[in-house]
């Protein structure tokens, strides 16, 4: 049996919002779509991918899949029928679709072995989970309840034997609208049957769905550490924690000198396994001679999230006898915050003096160190 799979992803995107349709956005690192391609492509029994997507949506798709090896995409319509019914036009040589949603990236290869399974006997097979929540009517106020018993939240894949689906669409009354193919192949009189669908197969249809999306997708929690220190000289501005601080004597380097910023820069990079500041900021280089210390952690960031990350906190301890840190310790960790796209509570600072003993001690120089915990995919 050749089996060809249609991935839908030509919607909008529109409850969801944002500026780029949900099933182009990244999610831990990957696109929604990708993930989806992924997972039909993987699996040993689904041949062609055909994926439709929206006109105008070409390039969106390209940097979405990347270097994947994948068929021309198909210009679906103005519905999710309509999308359907041009995929199912490129998969005319099959014998069985796998029709999926673009908006239902987590497939588990199990729910396509049970649908497959299912298709040997049937003209159709969907994914259905048992409806667990108090199902009501209501207006403004809450009406009558309506018995579960025998309902079902039926998902993504459905899968079909090309002819049974392909009549289904020819036959369907075009002003009516769908909400899936298996509703319009019982209408055509064929008969569908259900397997155990998967929670993870849930549509994400709004921003929050979304976000919880990713945040169940950064399961790796790691911790990186940052330690530096630099000389304090006279004729020097002092930037210390992001932020330019009056003071009698200034930090010598090659950069600004932020000895507290390089720490923090150093952390994040260590919890990416990503070097340390000198490797990315090469003091050789004339080029950061005098540098912003901010650029340096912007680019620790934008690792972060090039790696599908997200930072969660950081921790900063900086030790001098003077200046006081206290009168600042707000405005470094709003800067901080500002750099990181952190809120405060996740940005701490402390400091310390190290009792008039040892090279801060005699106000030679100032020490920072610093740790920073980031979330990161599973698999990374
Ligand atoms: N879809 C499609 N063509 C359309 C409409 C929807 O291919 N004209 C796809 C979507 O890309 C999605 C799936 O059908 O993968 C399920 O639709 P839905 O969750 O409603 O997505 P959107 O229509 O994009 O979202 P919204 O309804 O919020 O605008
Ligand atoms: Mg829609």
């Amino acid at each position: 049996m050749q089996i060809a799979a249609i991935l839908v992803a030509a919607g909008r995107g529109e409850r969801a919002g944002g500026n780029v349709p949900k099933q182009y956005r990244r999610i831990g690192g990957k696109a929604v779509v990708a993930h989806a391609w992924d997972a039909l492509a993987s699996h040993p029994a689904v041949g062609a991918v055909h994926v439709v997507i929206g006109a105008g949506q070409e390039a969106m798709l390209a940097k979405a899949l990347g270097d994947r090896p994948t068929l021309p995409p198909i210009t679906g319509g103005a519905t999710r029928r309509e999308s359907v019914a041009s995929g199912l036009h490129a998969a005319a040589g099959a014998d069985a679709v796998l029709i999926h949603d673009a908006a239902r990236p987590f497939l588990p290869h199990a729910v396509i072995d049970r649908l497959i399974a299912a298709l040997k006997q049937a003209d159709g097979a969907v994914p259905v989970l048992p409806v667990v929540d108090t199902l009501a009517r209501g207006d403004a106020a809450l009406g009558d309840t309506v018995a579960r018993d025998g309902l079902w939240r039926v998902q993504t894949p459905q899968a079909f034997q090309l002819a049974a689906v392909a009549a289904a669409h020819a036959r369907w009354d075009a002003e009516r609208e769908a909400t899936d193919d298996a509703q319009m192949v019982r209408a055509a009189g064929f008969e569908v049957t259900m397997v155990e669908g998967d929670a993870r197969l849930d549509k994400l249809t709004t921003a929050a769905d979304l976000a919880a999306a990713e945040a169940r997708m950064l399961t790796s929690v790691r911790t990186g550490m940052g330690f530096d220190v630099h000389r304090l000289a006279a004729g020097e501005e002092l930037w210390l924690g992001g932020i330019r601080i009056e003071h009698d004597m200034g930090l010598a380097g090659h950069s600004d000198a932020d000895v507290a910023l390089h720490a923090l820069t150093d952390a994040i990079l260590g919890a990416i396994g990503a070097g340390d500041i000198g490797i990315h900021f090469p003091p050789s280089n004339p080029r950061w001679r005098g540098a912003p210390s901010s650029h340096f952690l912007e680019h620790a960031a934008a690792l972060v999230q090039a790696a599908g990350g997200r930072i969660e906190h950081v921790d900063l301890t900086i030790i001098c006898e003077a200046p006081k840190i206290g009168p600042h310790r707000g405005a470094m960790q709003a800067r901080i915050g500002e750099l990181l796209g952190l809120s405060p509570g996740r940005v701490s600072i402390k400091a310390t003096t190290t009792e008039r003993l040892g090279f801060t001690g005699r106000g030679e120089g100032i020490a920072a160190q610093a740790i920073a915990t980031v979330r990161l995919p599973e698999d990374m």
